[in-house]
């Protein structure tokens, strides 16, 4: 992790970072994925997104949601009049797709953590959403989303909402209700800060 902390500590650009995650070799899931999932959206933007880790059609595109969840993700965006091609930035906790996709281990999280938080320093966004119980693990080092939802709490010095996974509510649609609400707050907070 010491060695992770340097790479990403060396990183004055967000192009610098993507080059020191793809020449960081000390976390095995690079060797397994087929290309690395640094970030879409518009880089500067007020929010920024951070998921899990890339599933098959990430890992296939090299991009961020790209696949079903990321479908799920733009309607909401939508649903409160923004999108990543105008004012959201994404990423995930993790750049490479896990072993036939299981669940990341808590020392793939905490290794690759250093670079999430240079991200977030390199990104400047005002507010951050969490997708996730995993993304709630690298950043809040706890885990209980269905807790964590729907109240503001500080990651990395900025407003951040945990929030539950798009993936989760495609197969859950009816905690799409606390989504909804959970949404508004990260509009309002936007808005009025
Ligand atoms: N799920 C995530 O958490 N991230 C992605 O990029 C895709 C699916």
């Amino acid at each position: 992790v010491a060695l992770a902390r340097r790479a990403a500590q060396s990183a004055q650009t967000l192009e610098e970072l993507r080059a020191a995650i793809q020449g960081f070799e000390h976390c095995e899931l690079h060797k397994g994925a087929r290309n690395l999932v640094f970030a879409d959206g518009v880089p500067g933007a007020p929010l920024m997104i951070l998921g899990e880790s890339p599933d098959r059609d990430e890992d296939r595109a090299g991009k961020p949601f790209v696949g079903r969840a990321g479908q799920m993700l733009d309607r909401m965006l939508a649903a409160i009049d923004m999108g990543r091609d105008r004012n959201v930035y994404l990423s995930n906790i993790l750049p490479w797709r896990t072993p036939q996709g299981r669940d990341p281990k808590p020392d793939e999280i905490a290794m690759m953590r250093p670079f999430v938080q240079r991200h977030i320093e390199l990104a400047k966004p005002k507010v951050l959403v969490l997708f996730g119980n995993w993304s709630c693990q690298s950043l809040l080092e706890k885990r209980s989303i269905m807790r964590l939802r729907g109240n503001w709490t500080k990651a990395a010095d900025l407003s951040c909402m945990p929030m539950v996974h798009p993936g989760y509510l495609l197969r859950n649609p009816e905690a799409k209700r606390e989504a909804w609400a959970d949404l508004l707050s990260v509009q309002a907070k936007l808005r009025d800060g």
